[in-house]
């Protein structure tokens, strides 16, 4: 009797601890490759100025316009807002900005915003009656080219009708044919957050190395060690972080990439 309430006792334990533990889990099960580092690491903008000595606030580097979506609004595919404050202010210093996948155009939006009034931004993204042009690849994650078609559903934006509109233009293109010879080292910033499957973003991330100019930055959504539909983002940023100096913002699924060429 004793060992069988031992045994069972056993097994919850076993179990708690699965489900407790159960990001530490995957992530040692996907293995982390990309170090991780604190925002004030990856640019100066981000190191707080002392207010007092027990308190420490942003700059005026990093004060943005912004806006937040509530959840019963059920916008797909978008960044938090933490991230979406990182990029935006980013952006403050960046007057030549692309983006790989629009979906509502949260973050476009957020980079028309605050961005100097001249900068330009352009977006790539897949019309909704356009997914016969995407095929899937034998090395692609199922459910990320299934996201693919869950997240292009939008022909308007959310900056549509905006006073910033113009600053916005905006390619209804599949990105694997996107000609980005014209566009060598042009950009300031570049963000890739367009379709997760293994065969999109290799072909967009060897596409923003050469779109980026010098000093310009790179930044990847959804690198999460562990989830499913970004498992072959996270599977291409490891293999990138061998070959290039990239790095993980902690608190994050944002990956940083300076062209300090
Ligand atoms: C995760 S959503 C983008 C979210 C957006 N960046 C934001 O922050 O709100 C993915 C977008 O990538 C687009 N996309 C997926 N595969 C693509 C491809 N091969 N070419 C162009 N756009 C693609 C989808 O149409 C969708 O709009």
């Amino acid at each position: 009797m004793i060992k069988v309430l031992i045994s069972t006792l056993l097994i919850i334990n076993i179990f708690l601890i699965l489900i407790i533990k159960k990001k530490n889990i995957k992530n040692f099960i996907y293995k982390k490759k990309v170090k991780s580092i604190d925002l004030d690491k990856i640019n100066k903008i981000f190191l707080n100025s002392k207010i007092d000595k027990n308190l420490y606030g942003p700059k005026e580097d990093v004060i943005i316009k912004s806006f937040c979506i509530p959840s019963n609004n059920k916008i797909v595919g978008m960044t938090s807002n933490y991230e979406a404050w990182i990029i935006s202010s980013l952006s403050k210093n960046s007057k030549k900005i692309f983006e790989f996948g629009t979906c509502s155009g949260k973050t476009t939006y957020l980079m028309a915003l605050n961005s100097p009034e001249k900068a330009k931004i352009i977006s790539i993204t897949l019309k909704p009656d356009s997914l016969s042009v995407l095929e899937k690849n034998k090395l692609d994650n199922k459910i990320s080219y299934r996201n693919i078609v869950n997240e292009s559903i939008y022909k308007n934006f959310l900056f549509t009708g905006s006073k910033y509109e113009n600053k916005i233009e905006i390619i209804f293109q599949n990105s694997l044919d996107l000609d980005e010879i014209k566009y060598k080292n042009f950009f300031d910033l570049i963000f890739i957050d367009g379709g997760h499957t293994y065969s999109v973003v290799e072909s967009d991330t060897q596409k923003a190395f050469k779109m980026i100019n010098k000093n310009g930055i790179i930044l990847w959504h959804d690198y999460v060690p562990g989830k499913t539909s970004a498992r072959d983002v996270v599977k291409l940023l490891n293999q990138i972080s061998q070959k290039k100096t990239i790095f993980h913002i902690k608190d994050t699924s944002l990956c940083y990439f300076k062209n300090e060429g």
